[in-house]
């Protein structure tokens, strides 16, 4: 099954090309347009600008993909009706409409089986454009379309072609610096490159979502079957991560720039061993809701301390920044750690599948793993971290074939879409 995804659920316009069977994905394209630059200005993401550039961005992203995948094609030719249909659809998106219908004029119909896209959680008037787009070339191509919620792309990430982190000796991030190239384009590209299996795992499992927008533990009965066990009362583990960074005066996305600012706390006192690290960090930040008993998190009163705490430096030098980078980064990570493996003994999980863009932190990573030495621990490999179209089509796939999920006809953006049992 050839399925085309789409991902426009925050900044990022993502397009795969997947050819799905039984348990591999060959990977056509991988194709991801960010818009980190146009909303770093701004220190944040904006709905209605992020809305835009995904208008301006889907039909040549569409175009790459396509490009790259060099799927067989038949003759085609739009019809009047359907492009009276289509103008209509898209009334709210005048750009994406023209530039789709000059594409489609140029173009041949690729043999594609179905479409699928993120119908939420995320930015909603950013979730619109890539629903409009999918509803569009469903109606051009005649296809169906598969809606798919973008937190189960996140889960599903972790088991595609996922590295095991309890192989001793091997530093998980160089494990996984070896698999990184093989979903975008470099010389070394071969056919077997892109092929990538989907791993069935034991269950219950547990899922650790960390993202911009989201902090849940998820239980996973099988494959479909979420339950959401817990989840932060107020902020995102992501967007404390980008308030933070912002407090310190760094820029969009902070999680990236707090955790290279931490890693190098972690060097430089490394490299001065008669001043051990407990003297070198001056800074404490609470550990929120440790102890809470449930599987909970709160991650706004963290930001607020560090607010607080920045506000009684009187100047905030670059080693003072490393400092507090350091100490948010093992308040968050230990905080983390803790409910997850409360989830896990809970709930007897077998599986720990951990998803979002937060994963990107290295420390994170390799705490998890050491750990829970007894648990099977399923990372995605950095290039599915962060939003991509390739989650959101193995997503949509597994549904299809493996649950009783049907193909949608009335969809719709959903900002804020929750995961549930079947
Ligand atoms: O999943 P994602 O790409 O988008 C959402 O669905 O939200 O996650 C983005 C979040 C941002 O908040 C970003 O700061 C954070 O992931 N992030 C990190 C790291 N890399 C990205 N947080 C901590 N450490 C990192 N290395
Ligand atoms: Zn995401």
């Amino acid at each position: 099954m050839i399925i085309l995804a789409i991902e426009t659920s925050c900044d990022e316009t993502a397009i795969s090309i997947l050819d799905c069977e039984k348990d591999t994905v060959n990977v056509l394209a991988h194709e991801i347009n960010s818009q980190i630059e146009i909303h770093k200005e701004f220190g944040g993401v904006y709905p209605n600008l992020a809305r835009r550039e995904h208008g301006i961005n889907c039909v040549p992203v569409l175009d790459t993909a396509l490009n790259n995948a060099k799927l067989p094609s038949e003759d085609f030719e739009l019809a009047n009706e359907t492009k009276n249909e289509l103008q209509k659809m898209m009334e709210r998106e005048p750009t994406l409409f023209s530039l789709l219908i000059s594409f489609l004029e140029k173009n041949q119909k690729p043999k594609i089986d179905a479409v699928a896209v993120t119908e939420g959680p995320g930015l909603e008037p950013a979730l619109w454009v890539g629903i409009t787009f999918a509803k569009a070339l469903s109606l051009a191509w005649n296809l169906p379309i598969i809606s798919v919620n973008h937190m189960k792309g996140h889960i599903v990430s972790a088991l595609l072609t996922p590295f095991c982190h309890s192989r001793e000796g091997e530093d998980p991030c160089e494990i996984n610096a070896g698999v990184d190239s093989r979903l975008h384009g470099n010389d070394k590209k071969t056919e077997d490159d892109r092929e990538l299996k989907i791993l069935s795992i034991e269950f219950p499992a547990i899922s650790l979502l960390v993202s911009g927008g989201h902090t849940e533990l998820v239980k996973i009965d099988s494959i479909g079957n979420y339950e959401v066990v817990g989840r932060t009362r107020d902020d995102a583990v992501g967007e404390a991560f980008d308030k933070v960074a912002r407090i310190l005066g760094l820029p969009y996305p902070g999680g990236p720039e707090i955790s290279a600012l931490a890693a190098r706390a972690e060097i430089e006192s490394g490299v001065m061993p008669a001043r051990p690290r407990s003297q070198e960090l001056r800074f404490k930040l609470p550990r929120p809701m440790i102890h809470s008993g449930d599987l909970d998190f709160s991650f706004s009163g963290i930001k607020t301390a560090v607010l607080y705490m920045v506000q009684k430096i009187p100047e905030i030098t670059e080693e003072i920044k490393m400092q507090i980078a350091k100490e948010f980064e093992d308040a968050v990570i230990e905080v983390l750690v803790s409910k997850t493996k409360t989830a896990i003994e809970t709930y007897g999980a077998k599986t720990l599948i951990v998803g979002g863009g937060v994963i990107a932190n290295k420390l994170l990573r390799k705490t998890l793993v050491d750990s829970l030495p007894h648990t099977k621990v399923l990372i995605p490999e950095m290039k599915l971290t962060t939003d991509n179209a390739t989650m959101i089509g193995v997503a949509g796939y597994m549904e299809i074939s493996r649950s009783n999920k049907g193909f949608s006809t009335n969809l719709r953006a959903q900002g804020g879409m929750q995961l549930t049992k079947n």
